[in-house]
């Protein structure tokens, strides 16, 4: 039995890369396919609803993917130091890739607007964490600035490596299905993941014929510069993941809308945390940004201007709930303490349900 060995050397031969890369991984990828019959009910049925659960990557988030190709290429040709702006989860995921490779890591994040468990992640991996009192677009700008003048790479979706390792995940749903998914739904922020995707599907169509999925990308409303068709200049959503207003991959992404018979919509942050509790009722925790994705395809639903019969949907939940726990306890309902006694719990089963 050969063991599986990641992303980057399961699919080397599909991926565009320069020869000196050398290999950096956590075993990222091969994340479950997770049928979700209940929920597609839920939606009104009579469509197929699989879940890529992405949170199952060793730092919780799709980014891994991406990024050890990023890596790779970079400990390849000898750099020592990596960049990212980041919301959080790219920040987390360069920061565990670089410190196996050995390389310094310095992320740049939006001063108290990173989850927690995106924080602790970075600091446990080893990153210098830099907070800036602005949004994620302007760290983006100092990142793009300081790697043109200094020898740090660069590991934002900006770098191509990034996608070429992304786009993996297409090649597995593909796998998993036997063939491609008529829709493929997921969120969009800095609008690499869903130029990947677009990427990876074309790639399979043209090598062995499989089909296109349409693609709808999803924004959070208040975060929306690729449906409002202008950057946003200060975008708000309580999926702080996305909250981006002025999209790196931002063209590429409306071309993968476009070409896929697709479309990029808005959701609001009410309808993401409630598909985000929906997701939970199902057994599958993910953070609010990730649960934008199907909340795009119920919104869809709801208006009429979907038609999934007979269907099979791919939506893609990026990051783990574990990754923002402050949003659950937030709202969390008062504990139930009790004596230590077998009749106080008696009791209690017997009260409560
Ligand atoms: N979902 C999650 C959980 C994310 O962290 C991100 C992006 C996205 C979706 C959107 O993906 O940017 O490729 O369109 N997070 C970045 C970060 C911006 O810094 O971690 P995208």
């Amino acid at each position: 039995m050969t063991s599986y060995a990641g992303v980057l050397e399961t699919y080397r031969p599909f991926l565009d890369i320069p020869a000196h890369t050398r290999t950096v991984t956590l075993l990222e990828g091969n994340t479950p396919l997770i049928p979700m019959p209940k929920l597609a009910e839920t939606l009104g049925g009579g469509f197929e609803l699989l879940v890529k659960f992405e949170g199952m990557n060793p730092t919780g988030s799709f980014k891994d993917r991406g990024m050890t190709v990023a890596i790779s290429e970079a400990y390849g040709r000898g750099a020592k130091a990596v960049i990212c702006a980041s919301t959080g989860n790219t920040a987390a995921s360069a920061a565990a890739y670089a410190s196996r490779a050995g390389m310094r890591c310095i992320v740049i994040i939006p001063a108290g607007k990173v989850a927690t468990g995106k924080l602790a992640g970075a600091v446990a991996y080893g990153a210098e964490v830099i907070q800036i009192d602005g949004s994620f677009d302007d760290a983006l700008n100092l990142v793009v600035a300081i790697s043109e003048r200094h020898p740090i790479a660069l590991v934002n979706s900006l770098n191509p490596y990034r996608l070429e390792g992304q786009k993996t995940a297409a090649f597995e749903i593909c796998d998993v299905l036997g063939k491609a998914p008529d829709w493929l739904a997921l969120p969009v922020g800095n609008a690499g993941n869903i130029s990947a995707y677009w990427m990876g599907f074309k790639q399979l169509h043209e090598r062995i014929k499989t089909t296109l999925p349409q693609v709808l990308g999803v924004q959070a409303e208040g975060s929306a510069p690729l449906v409002l068709g202008h950057p946003v200049e200060h975008p708000e959503t309580i999926a702080t993941a996305i909250r981006i207003g002025k999209p790196a991959r931002a063209e590429q992404a409306l071309e993968a809308a476009e070409e896929s018979d697709g479309r990029i919509i808005a959701v609001s942050d009410d309808a993401i945390l409630k598909m985000q509790k929906l997701l939970a009722a199902n057994g599958v925790w993910v953070e609010p940004a990730s649960a934008a994705g199907v909340a795009g395809l119920a919104h869809e639903l709801e208006r009429g201007t979907i038609d999934l019969k007979g269907k099979v949907v791919t939506a893609v939940c990026t990051g783990h709930g574990m990754k923002d726990p402050d949003i659950i306890t937030k709202d969390m309902p008062k504990p139930h303490i009790l004596p230590s006694e077998m009749s106080a719990l008696e009791d209690y089963l017997a009260r409560e349900k």
